[in-house]
């Protein structure tokens, strides 16, 4: 595999590889590679989680990680996404992972570039490593897919996680179904309201409300939003005993999720984010091995 830019291109098998090489990992700790890559991480849309979890993957892969701000970079001066692309491409460096506002931003790049890609996030589009940290907590969870009913709460229009999931649940078995105000459904049938079926599921992932993918004001206030479509403590007293909560975070406290649910015994939040760098080194290895 040259890149990886949309969970659409991973089959069931090279999904289930990759998960089970994650584990290997999180298991048995890093390896470094044999060959000496260089790696850089073109972030020009904020992020904590995925910036840093790779740049930890890569360093116990024993990669050359060279640094980039965006802020700091040309762009600022006008340079392009594809140029500084191709300049990464003449220093020698063998992958970028890329978060880019633009949905498909990578088309423009792939069969232009010797460069791999590996995609941290674009627009509204996908966000293929956060899907595949969550079926990784999944799967560490309930030991497969087939049949669990998810819930994907919250912002589904403007989240790329909810799309990069619901392919990628739907493809390994699982029952996914959404949660969110009627306008914000997108391309996917919704339901509106709390109801048993909801709170009797496996999983409840809820997403951010993304305050900067919307166009026009929100038609609720934050209280609002929160007493209709948020998870509350009460909501998650009707939970299944067994049931887990997951964001891909960042979250806003009181919005979609309440305060006291974060690091509730119900909540992998936080595992998730350990589990983002096990997936991260698995995802690094099989693009650069594959560059052999
Ligand atoms: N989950 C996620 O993508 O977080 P960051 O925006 O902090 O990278």
């Amino acid at each position: 595999m040259d890149h990886l830019v949309s969970m659409k291109q991973l089959s069931v098998e090279e999904m289930i590889a990759l998960l089970d090489r994650a584990q290997n990992f999180s298991e048995y700790g890093a390896r470094e590679l044999p060959g000496k890559y260089t790696v850089s991480n073109l972030f020009f849309e904020p992020s904590t989680r995925t910036k840093t979890s790779f740049e930890v993957a890569e360093r116990k892969l024993g990669l050359d990680v060279v640094p980039f701000e965006a802020g700091f970079s040309s762009t600022i001066k006008g340079e392009t996404l594809y140029d500084t692309v191709k300049t990464f491409e003449a220093i020698g460096v063998d992958a970028l992972v890329i978060r880019h506002s633009d949905v498909g931003y990578y088309e423009q790049l792939i069969g232009k570039t010797k460069v791999s890609i590996i995609n941290g996030g674009d627009g509204a589009g996908q966000h293929p490593t956060q899907s595949l940290l969550d079926l990784f907590t999944i799967r560490e969870e309930f030991g497969s897919f087939e049949g669990l009913n998810i819930v994907i709460a919250g912002d589904v229009s403007h989240s790329r996680v909810a799309k990069s999931n619901a392919d990628a649940l739907g493809k390994l078995g699982a029952n996914v179904t959404f949660l969110c105000p009627e306008e914000w459904a997108g391309e996917y049938e919704a339901k509106h309201v709390w109801d048993e079926e909801i709170l009797n599921s496996d999983v409840i992932m809820l997403l951010r409300v993304q305050h900067e993918r919307h166009d026009d004001k929100m038609s609720f206030t934050k209280k609002e939003y929160h007493d209709q479509f948020g998870l509350t403590v009460e909501r998650a007293k009707r939970m299944k005993k067994d049931a887990i909560i997951m964001h891909p975070a960042p979250f806003n406290r009181g919005v979609e999720i309440d305060d006291d649910l974060i690091e509730s015994e119900q909540s992998r939040i936080f595992k998730q984010m350990e589990n983002g760098v096990y997936v991260r080194m698995a995802v690094l290895e099989l693009i650069l091995n594959g560059r052999n």
